[in-house]
């Protein structure tokens, strides 16, 4: 088959983005150019991302982005085969601001369109990267999602269990929140914990005695509140110390948690005998040292190898959802004018 270009586009959440990915014709993806514009300097104010500026600020980028990765990619609408779109799940004004955008674009210039999960999109990074077989263990662990899913395909998965409240990139952040240190949480939680006392304060393992991959993490926020006030009571204060041991016991309860649940996973995953069993992980808090260790360990245990993808791949990027795309049209997948944005769209 000849080689296809497909453009892709991504704004379910903070981030406005835009790649070009060309498929060669052996089926070996090229990223040809991929930009994401953050938003977090329109949100700090607010301690969290808000909607509606979050679509108006995606719906004022988007076209930028498609020109910028044209520009750098040295390409033309006419040189693109399709276009490729994140219909959801996520902040749903965002989504249609690109789901619109993605149409404008295809009725246009005459494109295929193709309408893509945005969990999906992180789920199929590792073969985006790395070229990795079906069937693979996928760990996605970020600001808004935590599940663990066996990768068949790119429109099927098996989901083996997630998070039943929040995912650990909020819990990182709240966490920064309630001692005070900037964010986003996730490395300077990590930068405290270095040199803190993870077992000074006593955490819990929510739901290591239930059965199963399902995980919680809200518990973790309330339980580094008891603490933080409980020292402050006492010494009417937090010292850098206090800070740091508080921060290092709740991140080894992450820890202990996402390893002792990827055992689970990789257990169950195991069973189905791969021919080359491997676990990745997505996501922003991939990103974490002591977390990458224990997965790292966890999964050597198993006999399965571990892959972290770059992490410019790891968190919201549209060079994923335009190779998603790609996967997705090479099995016949097209929309058309009536690709509905969704907010809830569960894989
Ligand atoms: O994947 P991502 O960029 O965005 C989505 O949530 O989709 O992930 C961002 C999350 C934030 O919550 C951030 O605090 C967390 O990933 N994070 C980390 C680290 N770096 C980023 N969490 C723990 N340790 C880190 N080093
Ligand atoms: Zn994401």
């Amino acid at each position: 088959s000849k080689p296809l270009i497909f453009l892709g586009l991504e704004s379910s959440c903070d981030d406005t983005a835009a790649a070009l990915v060309r498929i060669g014709s052996d089926g070996a993806p090229d990223i040809l150019a991929s930009v994401v514009h953050g938003q977090a300097m329109l949100h700090a104010d607010y301690g969290g991302v808000v909607p509606e500026i979050a679509a108006r600020a995606h719906a004022e980028k988007l076209d930028t982005c498609v020109r910028e990765v044209l520009g750098q990619a040295g390409l033309g609408l006419a040189d693109v085969d399709a276009v490729a779109v994140t219909a959801g799940p996520g902040l749903i004004g965002g989504v249609i601001a690109g789901v619109m955008c993605a149409k404008g674009i295809a009725a246009g210039a005459g494109l295929p369109l193709v309408g893509v999960n945005h969990l999906a999109g992180h789920a199929l990074t590792p073969r985006l990267t790395d070229r990795v077989a079906y069937p693979y263990l996928m760990l996605l662990v970020s600001g808004g999602h935590c599940q663990f899913l066996i990768v068949r395909g790119p429109d099927d998965f098996t989901r083996l269990g997630g998070t039943i409240d929040d995912a650990p990139g909020e819990a990182f952040d709240k966490t920064a929140r309630l001692l005070g240190l900037p964010q986003p949480g996730g490395p300077s939680v990590e930068r405290e914990a270095a040199h803190g006392d993870a077992s000074r304060l006593r955490f819990p393992r929510p739901l290591l005695d239930r059965a199963g991959c399902d995980m919680s993490f809200s518990g973790l926020k309330t339980a580094l509140l008891r603490a933080r006030d409980q020292i402050v009571a006492e010494k009417s204060g937090l010292t850098r110390q206090d800070r740091a041991d508080l921060c290092a016991g709740f991140q080894a309860a992450v820890c202990d948690v996402l390893a002792e649940k990827t055992r689970r996973a990789l257990s169950l995953y195991m069973a189905e005998a791969p021919a080359a069993p491997l676990i990745a992980v997505a996501g922003g808090v991939a990103a974490n040292g002591p977390i990458r260790a224990a997965l790292t360990d966890v999964a050597a245990e198993a006999g399965a190898r571990f892959l972290a993808p770059p992490l410019a791949l790891c968190t919201d990027n549209a060079a994923m959802i335009a190779y998603a795309g790609a996967e997705l049209y090479a099995q016949g997948h097209r929309d058309d004018m009536t690709l509905a944005a969704r907010p809830r769209w569960p894989l």
